[in-house]
């Protein structure tokens, strides 16, 4: 039985509830964080909590326990359910109080919940082998993008739109044809000269866990780095294609809007990277 931790107690999920009245419920008003657990290992542990540690402090939400604690109650969480591969969700809300836009009283206690979810693989067989589609779609999001908010309306109806066009993501696009990320993950290209094009991280998008991985394994394999927004002109003339997420890793591109990829296959250094990611970051060995 699946089991959940909701505000102090270790409870099934079908009894892990949270107030008809809870803040993230009715204002998004709330943060989250996505970790991936490989043969018992939590992936970028450390950068996935600094992210959270950076996205409450933006909402001047408090740690609802101490950082110790957490790491602590998400391995018990882990180890009560069992899994050792798969995927922790955390998220913490201004707590449950009467709906008023304005923060309730400092005595609310935030509300934190925990969810662990058994995966066998972080992108199919398929997915990996053949890459991925993706199509492209205006960005319409806020603009505080860097703040891993509960409130995802945008990628919610983006991603619904790319698997109604059998496509896996779809990567948004700024006013100039820029770029900017997928609905749950980074964007990335690689230029016909071998460089490997992300781009820089601010408010516009998501500083991502794993991308942040990927460009250090990539500058200790001597990659060249540009760190730059990319078009979607250029990302479709790219030899190589590909996205990053916790719950995907390094995943290759290979169609973008029914156009192939340079020549329709994962790309060599997209799976280089996905590689090293899973031997140095997850210690599996090859
Ligand atoms: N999403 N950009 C966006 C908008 C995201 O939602 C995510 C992750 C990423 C990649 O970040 P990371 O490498 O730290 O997972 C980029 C998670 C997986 C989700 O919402 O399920």
């Amino acid at each position: 039985m699946a089991l959940a931790f909701v505000n102090g107690r270790y409870l099934p999920q079908a009894q892990a509830w949270v107030h008809a009245e809870d803040r993230g419920f009715q204002f998004a008003d709330g943060v989250y964080e996505v970790v991936a657990l490989l043969d018992g290992h939590l992936m970028d542990f450390d950068a996935h909590m600094d992210r959270l540690a950076r996205s409450l402090e933006a909402l001047r939400l408090s740690w609802p326990m101490s950082r110790a604690a957490l790491a602590l109650v998400m391995r018990e969480l882990i180890r009560r359910n069992g899994v050792t591969t798969g995927l922790i969700y955390l998220q913490i809300t201004r707590g449950s109080a009467p709906r008023d836009f304005k923060f309730p009283a400092p005595s609310v206690r935030p509300t934190l919940v925990m969810t662990v979810r058994r995966v066998t693989r972080f992108g199919s067989p398929t997915h990996i082998a053949e890459g991925v589609p993706i199509i492209t779609i205006p960005d319409i999001r806020w603009l505080r993008r860097d703040i891993k908010s509960v409130s995802l309306l945008p990628q919610v109806l983006g991603k619904q739109q790319a698997v109604e066009a059998g496509a896996f993501e779809a990567w948004m696009v700024d006013a100039d044809g820029l770029v900017t990320e997928g609905c749950s993950s980074n964007a990335w290209i690689v230029s016909a000269d071998g460089v490997l094009i992300t781009r820089p991280t601010n408010h516009l998008i998501l500083s991502g866990v794993t991308r942040g991985s990927l460009l250090q394994l990539a500058a200790e394999f001597g990659i060249a780095t540009e760190i730059r927004p990319f078009s979607v002109a250029e990302a479709k003339a790219a030899p190589e294609a590909f996205l990053s997420s916790a719950t995907t890793f390094a995943l290759p591109v290979t169609r973008i809007d029914g156009q192939p990829v340079g020549t329709g296959r994962p790309g060599a250094i997209t799976l280089r990277l996905r590689q090293a990611y899973l031997a140095t970051v997850g210690g599996v060995r090859s």
